[in-house]
């Protein structure tokens, strides 16, 4: 069997080693000549790959391994990037969280003013890698799920259209999962669904068994009662408080549009106040993450390195992001399978601007993908959808333009603003945070 050549980009991420140890569990079906790691913060990487290098060396010697901050080295003679960077690191998702809360605005990583803010971090970090991978390698693909993947891959459509990147979401898989477990189902790998929305903003109006079985009845049914609070699924990521309280509030959710179950973060649009209400403005999710996720895997990177091996554990394989395999699959061997996947609209949804980037059903194959035609959507979602889809266009033209009056329409415009002057407010005070990050807005 043929063996892939992969690289991560954004080596230091949290999610780095549970990613290599998925990787090596599905050996059998995907499997690897070399894993490179890139970043460009060589301390925080080092941490990590070091770790991971001895894992490997324990685990999978065959694998050649090794890491750099050097792009031509990064992204030679590979098939695929993995790419998860976060531009700013935690540091500045705190601020992004905190900068909005202080105007009693929700202050999210990927909703509202502080997905906008990261937004404008991330364009250029994630335009950078996609060049340096079609320099250094041009039949590769990149899949990425760097956030705010909205942004991001509005801004790949504008300013590399032909570019082989797929953009991809994990909270509909694990969503799903939970959707599965409410039916007795498995894995969601044995149901078929209909999805419609932007990332981060999504319903599903239809899900199938393998026998064509509606299972929507049954999973409204638990919704109606629970939201998606105390279903199983695999992963170890959403299980803090915070996120029980996501899956609990998504009841709330639900209830504005009982026909079709909504993604989580539609909570942030809708229920904006009780958000605020319910947030720490000196303790928001970037603290908690980095006391828990970041603090638990640097350390376990850390101890793995002291005592030169990683036998007496540490590391736990990230079982749910199997997605990306599965996705890796797709490509390298044609495989037909369906992915929601983040993609120029071009009709899908049928009664929605054509050149949104949209969240839907693809089939991807090793020539990319087809989308699943998703026909017209609801004026509901309609409406909600053309506002936040104007702001995310709206960021990306401020970023090209360098325009401070798209980026103050854009905040404004966001369901989560309550007007024009707290926009303009918050604005200002992202502009100062973001020195060395964002363009220059005139
Ligand atoms: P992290 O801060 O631990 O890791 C990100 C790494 O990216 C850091 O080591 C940082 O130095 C590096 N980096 C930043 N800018 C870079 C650049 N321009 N070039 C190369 N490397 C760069 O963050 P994390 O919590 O592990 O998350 C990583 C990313 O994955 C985030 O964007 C997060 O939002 C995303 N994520 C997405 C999904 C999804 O469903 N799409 C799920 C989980 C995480
Ligand atoms: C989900 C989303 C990601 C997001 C993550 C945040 O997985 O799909 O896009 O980055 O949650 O999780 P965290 O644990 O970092 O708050
Ligand atoms: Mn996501």
């Amino acid at each position: 069997m043929e063996k892939y050549a992969i690289t991560v980009a954004g080596g230091g991420s949290t999610f780095t080693p549970g990613i290599v140890l998925m990787l090596l569990d599905h050996q059998d079906r995907f499997p690897i000549r070399s894993i490179k790691f890139y970043d460009n913060d060589p301390e925080r990487q080092e941490i990590v790959a070091k770790a991971c290098e001895i894992y490997l060396k324990e685990n999978a010697p065959e694998i050649e391994f090794s890491y750099t901050t050097d792009p031509e080295a990064a992204f030679t003679g590979i098939d695929f990037v993995l790419a998860h960077i976060r531009v700013g690191k935690y540091a500045m998702r705190e601020k992004d969280e905190k900068i909005p809360l202080k105007y009693g605005v929700v202050g999210q990583e990927t909703c509202g003013p502080g997905g906008l803010a990261y937004g404008m971090r991330s364009i250029g970090g994630v335009i950078e890698i996609l060049d340096y991978m079609e320099k250094y390698s041009p039949n590769a693909w990149m899949l990425n799920y760097s956030n705010p993947a909205a942004i991001v891959a509005e801004a790949t459509r504008r300013l590399r259209p032909d570019s082989k990147i797929l953009n991809i979401c994990d909270m509909p898989i694990d969503l799903e999962e939970k959707m599965a477990s409410m039916c007795g189902i498995k894995s969601r790998k044995e149901m078929v669904v209909s999805y419609y929305g932007l990332n981060h903003f999504g319903w599903w109006s239809k899900i199938y068994d393998k026998d064509g079985r509606d299972l929507l009845p049954q999973i409204r049914a638990y919704v109606k009662e629970n939201g998606f609070a105390q279903a199983a699924s695999e992963t170890n990521q959403h299980i803090d408080q915070s996120w029980r309280e996501t899956f609990t509030k998504a009841r709330d959710v639900y209830a504005l549009d009982p026909e079709t179950i909504p993604n989580t973060y539609l909570k942030y649009y809708l229920y904006p106040d009780y958000v605020v209400e319910h947030s720490n403005p000196e303790y928001t999710r970037a603290n908690e993450v980095m006391d828990g996720r970041e603090k638990q895997v640097f350390g376990a990177c850390r101890q793995i390195i002291e005592k030169g091996t990683a036998k007496d554990g540490g590391f736990e394989a990230d079982v749910h992001a199997s997605y990306i395999v599965d996705l890796a699959c797709a490509i390298a061997k044609n495989t037909q399978e369906r992915f929601l996947l983040i993609v120029p609209n071009e009709g899908a949804v049928e009664n929605f601007d054509r050149t949104a980037m949209v969240e839907i059903p693809c089939i991807v194959g090793s020539n990319g993908y087809e989308r699943i035609c998703q026909g017209a959507i609801p004026q509901f979602q309609k409406g909600l959808m053309e506002q936040q889809v104007s702001v995310e266009k709206l960021c990306v033209e401020a970023w090209i333009e360098g325009s401070y009056q798209k980026m103050w329409q854009a905040l404004t415009l966001s369901k989560t603003v309550p007007s024009a002057g707290v926009a303009k407010k918050i604005l200002d005070e992202m502009i100062e945070a973001n020195k060395g990050y964002w363009p220059e807005l005139n």
